[in-house]
């Protein structure tokens, strides 16, 4: 049986892989772990600090983990308010997996890298594999120097990692927390809950999302593809949809009518700014035959049915 570990299982993106993964390989080949323990009671879970590089190691000689997937780091808008900690959290988290995998100890990674990665020279739309990346966030700068690293411990050190940029990941199972693009999950719970969202980017804001099942498609994807199809050794540009707040406001609203939003633009804004509007993804597309499944209407109808119960319970049990 191949054995996993999710580092960062109780996030955002953790919380679905460490469900699809299990379905997929059972429940006892997938350890999920995490900084703290998760809400609901999990018997395959070890809490872990990933900087801590011997607890790590020590965990994964332990299960006898063939495969890791890092799915924790400080995301762009929080490593913004603290800078020199989000850099060494990111980089030492990264380092770790690194240095276990280089000892042998397991035998491939998946480590995200993100649309920050490019900056305001990259050119914004169909963003190509191959650009100028110019990142001035302290996220985008971390995953464009974990990019470069993790393509440099496969050419020197064989080390097998497997990587995607992501861009702005929705769902409903668990917040993303921390993130620029996180206002297009806000969206929904407020919409549900208030009839009514401020969004901190500005209405014409355009950039490139992807639901969660599509996400997780790509990630699991990408690390069963045959190591000689991938071209790319650092990370694979990887599209969904762009869109504007407004205009998924306006898909919300042909479900909600009465759904009104207002704009505050705030710090994000710039950050926002810096990032592409939409990607080229022809190298995954011919390497790995990726491609999305969701589109925005798609997107925001199972969004809506799979929050909706969750606020109609919540305004049940306060006696509306
Ligand atoms: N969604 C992430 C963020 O906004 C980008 O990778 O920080």
């Amino acid at each position: 049986m191949k054995k996993i570990l999710i580092v960062g299982a109780n996030g955002q993106i953790g919380t679905d892989l460490v469900q699809k993964l299990r379905k997929i390989n059972g429940e006892k080949a997938v350890i999920a772990s995490d900084i703290v323990l998760p809400q609901n009671k999990d018997e395959n879970f070890e809490l872990l600090d990933a900087t801590d590089y011997n607890a790590f190691e020590k965990l994964v000689q332990k299960n006898n983990i063939d495969e890791v997937y890092l799915m924790a780091a400080i995301l762009s808008a929080k490593a913004e308010t603290i800078p020199n900690k989000a850099w060494d959290i990111n980089m030492k988290i990264l380092f770790n997996a690194l240095e276990i995998a280089k000892k042998g100890f397991y035998k491939k990674l998946f480590w995200p890298s993100s649309i920050a990665v490019f900056g305001p020279h990259t050119p914004r739309i169909n963003t190509p594999q191959f650009t100028i990346m110019d990142p001035n966030t302290v996220y985008g700068i971390s995953k464009l120097a974990g990019e470069r690293w993790i393509e440099y411990y496969h050419t020197h050190f064989g080390v097998d990692v497997r990587s995607v940029r992501y861009p702005g990941i929705i769902s409903w199972k668990t917040l993303p927390g921390g993130g620029t693009t996180d206002y297009a999950v806000e969206i929904f719970h407020e919409a549900l809950k208030n009839g009514h969202y401020t969004s901190f980017l500005s209405p014409n804001t355009r950039l490139p999302m992807m639901y969660m099942p599509d996400a997780i498609d790509a990630t699991i994807q990408i690390m069963n593809a045959n190591a000689d199809q991938l071209r790319i050794k650092h990370s694979y540009n990887i599209a969904g949809i762009s869109f504007t707040p407004e205009e998924l406001a306006n898909e919300i609203k042909k479900h909600i009518p009465d759904f009104q939003i207002d704009y505050q633009p705030d710090f994000r804004q710039d950050i926002a700014n810096s990032w592409p509007e939409s990607i080229n993804d022809d190298y995954a597309f011919k390497d790995w035959h990726w491609h999305h499944k969701f589109e925005l209407e798609s997107l925001v109808k199972d969004m809506l049915e799979n929050l909706s119960p969750k606020y109609q319970k919540a305004e049940e049990e306060v006696g509306f």
